[in-house]
């Protein structure tokens, strides 16, 4: 029977995370009774990730795929598609995006990165490398980017920003922290904002 229910679809989320997931989890848990979003899947490129622990006790389904799947086969979009995603989440992903991907996806694919862009983004600045980056060239402050992916890396449609401060006498660990709080609180809003302003 055609379905002529007037609410909206289920926008179904697939988390890409490569190291512990502590921002996956957060999202995972914004959306565990949500109206309109739900986290269907969680993927890694590391099998020792943490985030597969988390997505355990979460009780989301998770896959681990290597290199030649991602870059070399069609594999992860396939399963993405048998999965009926609607949006990728970039959530400390740290391999680049194949173009099959972005182009399977566009404009659907948001990432988050631990600084405020353009400035200590591109290649080799991820995690904490970012902050002892900032740290090292004495900057006043840093912060979060929520952006969309584009061919190029860093480069895509930004979205949203906030800021913290880096203070004298603060350690990379110490910005860490400070840019974590940030994107725990901010990614799953921001999240919730994009995908219900351009659902379908
Ligand atoms: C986050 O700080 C995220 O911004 C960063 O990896 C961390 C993952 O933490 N992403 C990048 O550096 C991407 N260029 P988590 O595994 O605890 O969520």
């Amino acid at each position: 029977m055609h379905n002529v229910s007037t609410h909206s679809p289920m926008q179904r989320l697939a988390l890409f995370a490569s190291g512990s997931g502590s921002n996956a989890q957060k999202i995972a848990e914004y959306f565990s009774s949500h109206s309109h979003i739900e986290v269907t899947l969680i993927l890694t490129n590391n099998l020792k990730a943490g985030v597969l622990e988390r997505a355990s006790t979460l009780g989301i389904p998770a896959v681990v795929f290597n290199r030649a799947q991602f870059y070399e086969s069609e594999e992860v979009i396939e399963l993405l598609k048998k999965h009926k995603i609607d949006w990728v989440i970039l959530a400390g992903f740290l391999w680049l995006v194949p173009q099959s991907l972005i182009k399977a996806f566009p404009r659907r694919i948001i990432n988050i990165h631990p600084a405020l862009l353009p400035a200590y983004g591109g290649k080799g600045m991820y995690g904490m490398k970012v902050h002892e980056a900032i740290v090292a060239a004495g900057e006043k402050f840093s912060g979060i980017t929520i952006h969309l992916i584009d061919e190029e890396y860093d480069k895509g449609e930004m979205v949203f920003q906030a800021k913290c401060s880096v203070e004298p006498g603060d350690t990379a660990a110490d910005v860490a922290h400070k840019v974590q709080l940030l994107e725990h609180e901010h990614f799953p809003r921001v999240i919730e904002k994009l995908v219900s302003e351009r659902k379908v």
